[in-house]
């Protein structure tokens, strides 16, 4: 039984349990982890859940896309409990387990390319990035590595390096690595000047093309790294001829193709990854985030004579694919396909995406709606015609949003995008309530 107020009912933050371990919070965590809301959970169940103060929410955030199937899914409960009566760790080097193993027979099975592949698990998203990076210099004798304006691929040293947006995940933190150069990514909606899509995505094509001339030639290029639906970007969806372009390039100068699906990935977009969208095969593909089903879990999927090129002992790590997370993420993988949340994205984001665009219509600050599946950006300008990005508005339809028992999370150089990510188990009066509560608080700050 809630005790606090119900998601749709109006509460005042942070509840006294939530405020008091706020302080807390300040005294021993440094501030550079940044939080969207001074509130503390404890517990979630689906799409939703209750803070320490007994407050329901209805969750579009999701962990950061990190729960297409939702908080504490029975099975994959039940399967942790399983491993944790049999071992916790041993470390794939010293002793493996049928579970590492499994799971990587699953997932180069659920990947693009009808070739042999192989598997690296590690634990975060930014150390698959790493990897990556690691795998396709040794495998190509090559350094350089090309990456888009607009990226993020994590916080470790190599991958924010990698990552284009600089406050706050870059400011101060320098030199990054030197191999690393940077091009357009056709962000459309922020074109620098008037053009087609498609005209705009062959521009981004042609720079890289051309950069091969004037700044440093293709032999020194080992991989490209795209994200095929930004993420922390700001949710922009590329146009097909950007990602075959990519392609491309790759065939003609024998460069990989490595697809950054930790974000978009996991069936979220409506496919299981979002590159199946394009039709295009990446060398190597990267996952993490809801592939743990809520644990800690990445995976670096490659062709495998791609992966197979590293000495003995050149990749690896203590806790990288540990028991708990293998049985979650087999589990989570079938509860995936069990349900059918790939086509359940799908569906439920098309409701969702009519919703924002009937409200596009009557809020002028909505600017921009976009997104494939469940993937759903919502930029904020404050004045239609010179798009100038509206950060504080955004910030204050998010406060709005937790007030009334919406998680909700923006993303976007500009901090100005609205992103939706809810489960993908969400059920239909739960996105009912959450669409209404975020839709009524646009309204009002559109019309102060
Ligand atoms: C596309 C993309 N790549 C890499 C990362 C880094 O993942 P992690 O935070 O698990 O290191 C993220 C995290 O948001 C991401 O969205």
């Amino acid at each position: 039984m809630i005790q606090g107020k119900k998601a749709g009912e109006k509460r005042v933050l942070p509840g006294q349990k939530s405020a008091e371990l706020f302080l807390l919070r300040n005294r021993y965590i440094p501030r550079g982890v940044f939080q969207i809301a001074p509130i503390f959970i404890e517990k979630g169940c689906g799409a939703l859940v209750e803070d320490v103060d007994r407050n329901q929410y209805i969750d579009f955030c999701a962990g950061i896309a990190a729960l297409n199937i939702g908080h504490c899914n029975s099975e994959v409960i039940s399967a942790i409990k399983e491993q944790v009566d049999k071992h916790l760790h041993v470390c794939f080097h010293a002793l493996m387990y049928e579970s590492h193993v499994e799971l990587a027979k699953k997932l180069t099975e659920i990947t693009p390319g009808d070739f042999s592949k192989q598997v690296l698990l590690t634990n975060s998203g930014a150390e698959a990035v790493e990897n990556a990076v690691k795998i396709s210099r040794r495998y190509t004798g090559r350094h350089g590595i090309i990456a888009f304006e607009y990226a993020f691929h994590g916080r470790t040293a190599l991958a924010m390096g990698l990552t284009s947006q600089v406050k706050y995940y870059k400011y101060g933190f320098g030199p990054f690595d030197s191999g690393v150069q940077r091009f357009p990514y056709p962000y459309y909606y922020r074109a620098p000047f008037n053009t087609t899509e498609s005209d705009y995505a062959k521009y981004c094509i042609e720079r890289i093309e051309s950069s091969f001339r004037t700044y440093s030639p293709a032999e020194e290029i080992a991989a490209i790294i795209v994200e095929p639906v930004l993420g922390e970007g700001g949710y922009v969806v590329p146009p097909q001829e950007f990602l075959t372009g990519l392609r491309k390039i790759c065939d003609d100068y024998k460069i990989l193709l490595i697809a950054d699906e930790i974000q978009s990935g996991m069936g979220r977009t409506g496919k299981m990854w979002a590159i199946n969208h394009f039709d295009v095969t990446p060398d190597i593909l990267l996952s993490a985030k809801s592939l743990g089903g809520g644990l800690v879990l990445s995976a670096t999927i490659g062709k495998k004579d791609i992966m197979d090129t590293v000495d003995i002992g050149g990749i690896g790590g203590t806790f990288g694919g540990n028991p708990l997370s293998c049985v979650a993420a087999l589990k989570t993988l079938e509860v995936i396909e069990k349900n059918k949340l790939v086509d359940r994205a799908a569906n439920l984001g098309q409701i969702v995406k009519g919703r924002l665009n009937a409200l596009k219509e009557e809020c002028e600050i909505v600017g921009d709606v976009r997104g494939l599946g469940s993937m759903i950006g919502l930029e904020l300008v404050k004045n239609r015609s010179t798009k100038e990005p509206a950060p504080e508005e955004t910030g204050e339809i998010r406060r709005k949003c937790y007030e009334h028992g919406l998680i909700i999370m923006s993303c976007g150089v500009y901090h100005n995008v609205i992103r939706i990510m809810y489960p993908l188990t969400i059920k239909e009066d739960e996105l009912e309530i959450g669409l209404g509560i975020l839709e009524n608080a646009i309204r009002e700050v559109n019309a102060a």
